[in-house]
């Protein structure tokens, strides 16, 4: 990850200018970083990560939305695009909500992504939040985590009984969200994800790494569903045989669907109080790099956020640690430097249609200068 400088983005139609106030970082964010979905995503390097944010309006490219500057949202910004992780950022409207004056920047911020494929992931195994479920046995993998944490309170939202799974540290903190089970799984019986009770699941939210089939379908009910929000090309595949053999027990995988109807949908209980975000930590701009290596450690209790509020001033950065290359973009200025698979987080850092890119000096490159 590098640091650069370079000039604020412009909202075309149908998108809006944020001053980012805090981002969330996703899995999926470093995934694209080391290539995992190429080709893909994300169309090139180098690109700015971070999807999910909360932020103030400071121009809107569209008149016909009732936003308007000064406003403070929540918005998911294009996956291919990304762009969060930056002090401005632009969102497409259609995917931005109001942030209530309830929620702070950073717990807003968690909430686009991972409560929203919490939400889609239940919803895709029948789960209804109208108060006409039958309580059904659920199991959640992965608890602690940014989607689970979120996961559990929504299922338990839909009156669901809920077996969690998650390591020792964090069982205090998953019953406290209200999960009715909880197992360690790094114990025999919940490396098996064997309910205490004896209970046979309807529904798994998966949301661990890899598990095998015949793990979950020994803990399954009849017509047990499991939900794979990691789906691999395993799953896939036992997804497709199970299809095929017309298996009354299921196993789905689920990507995210983009729907402003579900950000409004848990914005709204987290207003309310009913839908809790757990900030793992918070780091300014500048310690992005920490932020990133806390998410890619699999090791985050809730969400992990950047907040912009905690940056310091970039030009302490420059001459304290960093080289510095001066471009006219992002793109010509990494090109410059020779780092074709670059990810930067970017600091605005002046207005005289210049960018700084920071190169750090372990990277052992000369100075550039120029404009
Ligand atoms: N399909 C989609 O569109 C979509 C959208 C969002 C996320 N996702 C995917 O969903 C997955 C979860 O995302 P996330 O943001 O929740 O990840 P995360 O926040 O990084 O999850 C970390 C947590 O998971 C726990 N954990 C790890 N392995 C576990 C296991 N085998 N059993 C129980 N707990 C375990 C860790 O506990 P310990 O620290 O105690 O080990 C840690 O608290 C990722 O693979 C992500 O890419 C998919």
């Amino acid at each position: 990850m590098q640091h650069v400088v370079v000039q604020i983005p412009c909202p075309k139609e149908g998108e809006i200018l944020l001053k980012v106030e805090a981002t969330s970082i996703n899995p999926i964010d470093w995934k694209l970083q080391k290539g995992m979905m190429r080709p893909f995503l994300p169309p090139k390097f180098p690109f700015i990560p971070g999807v999910d944010v909360a932020g103030e309006i400071i121009e809107v490219g569209d008149e016909r939305t009732d936003f308007k500057q000064g406003d403070k949202v929540i918005a998911m910004l294009n996956l291919p695009k990304s762009g969060g992780l930056a002090e401005y950022a632009v969102a497409p409207v259609t995917l931005t909500v109001p942030r209530p004056s309830e929620l702070a920047p950073a717990e807003a911020s968690g909430l686009p992504t991972a409560a929203v494929i919490a939400l889609q992931a239940l919803k895709t195994a029948g789960v209804e939040f109208d108060g006409r479920n039958i309580s059904s046995n659920t199991l959640i993998t992965a608890a602690s985590g940014g989607v689970g944490h979120y996961a559990v309170q929504l299922a338990k939202l839909a009156g669901l009984h809920v077996t969690a799974t998650c390591g020792s540290r964090n069982m205090e903190l998953v019953k406290s969200l209200g999960a009715d089970e909880v197992l360690d799984y790094k114990k025999p019986a919940g490396a098996k994800l064997r309910s205490p009770s004896g209970k046979k699941y309807d529904t798994v939210i998966h949301c661990a790494t890899w598990i095998s089939w015949g793990t979950f379908e020994a803990n399954l009910s009849a017509e047990g569903k499991v939900i794979d929000i990691s789906p691999s090309f395993r799953s896939m595949f036992t997804s497709l045989c199970r299809r095929v053999m017309m298996s009354k027990k299921k196993l789905v995988t689920l990507l995210l669907e983009p729907k402003v109807e579900d950000i409004k949908f848990v914005v709204e209980l987290a207003k309310e109080g009913r839908l809790r975000t757990f900030v793992d930590s918070k780091y300014g701009l500048e310690k992005a790099e920490e932020a990133w290596a806390k998410s890619m450690s699999g090791r985050a209790t809730g969400k992990v956020v950047v907040e912009m509020s905690k940056s310091s001033d970039p030009d302490a950065r420059i001459s304290d640690y960093f080289d510095v290359a001066v471009g006219t973009d992002i793109e010509d200025a990494f090109a410059a430097m020779l780092f074709p698979t670059a990810v930067a987080s970017v600091r605005f850092f002046s207005n005289d249609n210049t960018c700084c890119i920071i190169a750090d000096h372990e990277i052992g490159k000369a100075p550039l200068v120029g404009n």
